[in-house]
């Protein structure tokens, strides 16, 4: 059970949003294998045989380079993690993939990711696959002010971004819970990744949908009836991070309770169906 680790040099240190570093491996034997929603174990041996492991959700995938680029997550208790001490040129150990890759439907041609400066490593690498397959991508970002914001340049220029600030610094004044009801109706399926406020306000409005479709079903045929067959993504998978733990399903401390049950985010998750109309993954 698990996978072998690979040694990953690290090429380049960036930044996705304010705080959140961006690593840069090259690991060209691991890279065929990452999809969207795929997170990496990244291990460094310390002082006294401990060995720091941390979550690092996969933002960006280079076949050219080789490389993948992950997302280092601040620390749950706010210190400091030796892992941001790292500089181009070490070498760390790799783990992965860890957790199931986001479910897209073949017959989704609308897209709706709704984030925040937590989430958008989660959904940074969907963004890239699914507008590279023709899938066409609104992005609703949310953020205290505009300096919090991920830098558009960090997705492809098809995706169209729709900012919600609290000071309105930029675009709409408020949240992106009041975005919700313009583009819900047009997209046919939605991830979201963030804090527990966008997560829960995706989920009612995905709740809404789902009363509206049913209401609908003796008039006009909802655009929901009509997925491919086989398709079988639910209409909002919602990504749930962790930041320790073995990786490989087997000491439970990445378990929390869904709607659909008890869920391993290293093994069933981390996208899990926010309305838990569907059957979950098996493992
Ligand atoms: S991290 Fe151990 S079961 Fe998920």
């Amino acid at each position: 059970m698990g996978s072998t680790p690979v040694a990953g040099e690290l090429l380049a240190i960036g930044e996705l949003t304010p705080g959140r570093i961006a690593l840069e491996f090259r690991a060209p034997t691991l890279i065929a294998g990452l999809r969207p929603g795929h997170a990496l174990h990244l291990v460094r041996p310390e002082s006294g045989g401990y060995r720091v492991r941390r979550v690092a959700p996969v933002s960006r995938v280079d076949l050219i380079r080789g490389s993948v680029e992950v997302a280092l997550q601040p620390r749950a208790d706010g210190g400091q993690d030796a892992l941001a001490g790292l500089r181009v040129g070490d070498v760390i150990e790799l783990n992965g993939p860890i957790g199931q890759p986001i479910l897209i439907n073949k017959g989704t041609m609308r897209l709706l990711l709704i984030t925040d400066g937590e989430g958008f490593a989660w959904v940074r690498a969907l963004a890239d696959a699914a507008t590279r397959a023709g899938i066409s991508v609104t992005m609703l970002q949310q953020a205290d002010t505009a300096a919090d914001l991920p830098p558009p340049s960090l997705l492809p220029d098809v995706v169209e971004i729709v900012v919600a600030t609290t000071d309105g610094s930029i675009g709409h004044r408020g949240t992106v819970a009041e975005l919700l009801a313009e583009y819900v109706p047009w997209a046919d399926q939605a991830v979201v990744a963030g804090g527990a406020d966008i997560r829960a306000a995706a989920t009612s409005a995905a709740l809404r949908r789902r009363t509206t479709d049913r209401t609908s079903a003796s008039g006009k045929p909802a655009r929901a009836r009509t997925a491919a067959a086989g398709d079988r993504a639910p209409w909002l998978q919602a990504l749930l991070s962790h930041e320790i733990g073995c990786g490989i399903g087997a000491c439970g401390g990445c378990t929390v309770a869904t709607r659909a049950g008890q869920v391993r985010l290293c093994r069933e998750g981390p996208a899990i169906d926010a309305t838990g109309s569907t059957a979950k993954r098996s493992t």
